[in-house]
């Protein structure tokens, strides 16, 4: 066990240093890091929300000025190509994840009409804790798959009265939906339900390599900051207390064989200037006692 009070002057200053930089590194990584990764969320959410009200806005258009145009052409057939917002979405969110490969959407459901739109094991989880209540209407943050780190934001999708003529009984829903999609799920839905999430995904990769990258920048300039700090704080302890104490040490042991005619010099005036100045009165005592003594 090292004890302070045995090491040098310099040692004990240098290993405090040393230990406040120890203790004080994962504090600022972990504060550095919390505030980076909040960059990297402010960055991808802007993205899914974008991407978010994109198809949103679709869906608005398709219920209100596609819809009633449609049923006005044909009101007695409607075909969902024309009129379903639902399947209107899906098929443009496949033609962007043709080309935007890792972005996606979809109306995550637990017992879907359509089996593309079944929702993953995440999705489930997550449709689940907005049916209980845990979670409010809408959850947004990062997960990571076997693809990588994606930003998710899900928004509860629930069943209102009218839905129920499609998604109600089966035997009230249109014939052409059940040729098309059958009668095992995607039914029996009740009014007021949460049956699944609208659900988008947007690659997070990048700004979490980015924030990182950072952090390890931050962790190199913090440690080379703090050794700069080490070498000029050693430097000024040699200069400033080290060498004017080494001084008044040879004077004092000249003096003490009898050389009378050494003076303590100190440059500063700081408390070793005062120590000086005590031993130059000490010297001068000690001359005056002799010169009676001699006498
Ligand atoms: C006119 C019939 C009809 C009505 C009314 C209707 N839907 Fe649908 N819905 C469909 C069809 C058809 C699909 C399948 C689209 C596809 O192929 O992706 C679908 C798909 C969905 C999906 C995706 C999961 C699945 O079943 O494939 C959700 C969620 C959904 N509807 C919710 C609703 C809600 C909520 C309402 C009421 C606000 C509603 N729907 C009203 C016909 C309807």
């Amino acid at each position: 066990m090292i004890k302070f009070k045995n090491l040098k002057l310099r040692t004990s200053f240098t290993l405090t240093m040393l230990i406040v930089y120890l203790m004080s590194l994962p504090v600022m990584v972990g504060i550095t890091y919390q505030a980076l990764l909040k960059n990297a969320e402010k960055e991808s959410m802007g993205r899914a929300e974008l991407l978010l009200n994109t198809m949103l806005g679709v869906r608005t258009y398709v219920g209100g000025t596609m819809r009633p145009v449609v049923d006005e052409l044909s009101p007695d057939q409607k075909p969902i190509e024309l009129t379903s917002g639902y399947y209107i979405l899906r098929e443009i969110a496949d033609n962007i994840a043709e080309t935007a490969k890792e972005y996606s959407f979809k109306f995550a459901t637990l017992s879907p009409l359509n089996p593309a739109n079944k929702a993953n094991s995440l999705e489930t989880e997550k449709i689940n804790e907005f049916r209980s209540g845990r979670l409010s209407k809408e959850w947004k943050g990062f997960i990571k798959d076997s693809k990588g780190s994606f930003y998710a934001i899900m928004q509860s999708i629930k069943v209102e009265a009218g839905c129920l003529k499609c998604h109600g009984d089966p035997n009230i829903a249109p014939n052409e939906q059940k040729k098309i999609y059958g009668v095992n799920e995607g039914y029996n839905w009740k009014d007021g339900e949460i049956v699944g999430a609208t659900t988008v995904y947007v690659p997070a990769n990048v700004p979490i390599q980015n924030a990182k990258k950072a952090l390890i920048l931050f962790s190199i300039i913090y440690s080379v900051f703090f050794l700069l700090v080490i070498m000029v704080l050693d430097r000024l302890i040699i200069i400033n207390i080290i060498r004017p104490i080494e001084r008044l040490v040879v004077t004092a042991d000249e003096i003490s064989r009898g050389k009378m005619d050494k003076e303590f010099a100190v440059l500063a005036n700081n408390e070793i200037k005062t120590l000086a100045n005590a031993f130059t009165r000490m010297k001068l005592s000690l001359q005056k006692a002799m010169d009676i003594l001699k006498k």
